[in-house]
């Protein structure tokens, strides 16, 4: 069976090289005699697996010495609790901005430990914008501002880093850490599920400043203390063994692809392919305009629902998978992570010429 074009926003396309190298580990991992899945997680091998995933990471994104970095389990949605526990230490409040659904759950975990005070909000037109913020909005009161980088299901994302008045800035980075080149210093936190940029899903990854570590609540769960993890390593118990090794190989090609920076020019390059397709087709329609359109997930529709389905399932025959949007955008959403090669995108536009031409 050939490969098809996978645009699902998550779990996502790996490279093709990554797979093939965990083909040909399967069965044994070098001369150990064993799959990676069948490892003790305290053995010497799974260690050195550990620590070039963590160093290949902390080499990619230039992660400061005074930041530790975190393998852990539950998904970026165990975050969404972990974060307030942990980090509403003084004041028991935070500012959020609510971007979209993932925010909105966010909002939704954080207010059952401490005050939340949503800061802005571009629910007013379905999240298709990031809303314009101010460092008035983030009263020195509160313990973090919260945001969400990349918003998966709206297609937006924050271009700029906004003034938080000197308040630590912890970002849900899901669906788009390792695309674009950022300052980890601009952030007291970032937290990630690995199943778009990164690897299979069971893995979280955090990036946590050190001096907001030791400070949780004492309600906090012992698995959802940060402290916890950072003493141990990430060992505290069995961490997603099978999953870190992936997210190490996926971190390797990007060394070897030329890092972040090197992704962040075929991410651009590939996101416009789409965006100048769509901002001059007369049948499909981005849903975010300007500044804030994201370079990872592309919303667009016809305004036709009957005309979505058909193009949805006409594109499946032609091996464009995923493309069918969420359910509170309609239409249809072309993620394109670091994995997914841009004649998968040359592609699409190539069908959707010809879908509109038909169509017309
Ligand atoms: C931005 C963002 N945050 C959080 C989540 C939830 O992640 P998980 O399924 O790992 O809990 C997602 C999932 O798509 C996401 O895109």
């Amino acid at each position: 069976m050939e490969r098809v074009f996978n645009f699902s926003p998550g779990p996502a396309m790996l490279p093709v090289e990554v797979l093939e190298i965990a083909q040909r580990d399967m069965l044994s991992w070098g001369n150990s005699g064993m799959s990676v899945m069948e490892m003790s997680h305290r053995g010497k091998e799974f260690d050195s697996i550990i620590q070039k995933a963590e160093s290949d990471l902390r080499t990619l994104l230039a992660i400061p010495g005074n930041y530790k970095v975190l393998f852990l389990q539950g998904g970026a949605s165990t975050q969404f609790a972990m974060v307030p526990l942990n980090l509403m230490a003084n004041y028991k409040k935070a500012h959020y901005v609510k971007t979209g659904l993932w925010a909105k759950k966010a909002i939704a975990e954080a207010s059952r430990y401490g005050a939340v005070n949503v800061a802005a909000s571009s629910e007013d037109k379905t999240f298709s914008y990031i809303p314009e913020l101010k460092s008035e909005m983030f009263t020195p009161d509160a313990d973090y501002v919260h945001i969400t980088s990349n918003n998966t299901i709206y297609g937006t994302k924050f271009t700029d880093i906004p003034d938080v008045n000197g308040l630590p800035l912890v970002s849900d980075m899901s669906s788009c850490i390792l695309s674009e080149v950022f300052d980890v210093k601009d952030y007291a936190l970032i937290y990630a599920g690995a199943q778009k940029n990164i690897g299979p899903a069971g893995l979280t990854i955090v990036i946590i400043r050190e001096d907001l570590v030791g400070k949780e609540m004492d309600i906090t769960p012992t698995m959802l203390k940060y402290s916890i993890h950072t003493g141990e390593g990430s060992l505290y118990n069995t961490p997603p063994t099978y999953a870190i090794y992936i997210a190490g190989l996926v971190f390797d090609w990007l060394v070897k692809n030329g890092g972040v920076a090197a992704m962040e020019a075929k991410n651009r390059q590939k996101a416009a392919v789409l965006y100048d397709y769509l901002d001059h087709s007369a049948m499909f329609k981005p849903t975010v305009k300007g500044k804030d359109r994201s370079l990872m997930n592309i919303p667009f529709v016809t305004g036709n629902e009957e005309l979505d389905k058909k193009f949805i399932s006409e594109a499946a025959k032609k091996g464009l998978m995923g493309l069918k949007g969420h359910r509170s955008v309609g239409g249809m959403r072309a993620s394109i992570y670091n994995a997914f090669p841009a004649e998968g995108v040359k592609s699409l536009v190539g069908f959707m010429k010809q879908f509109e031409a038909e169509n017309a």
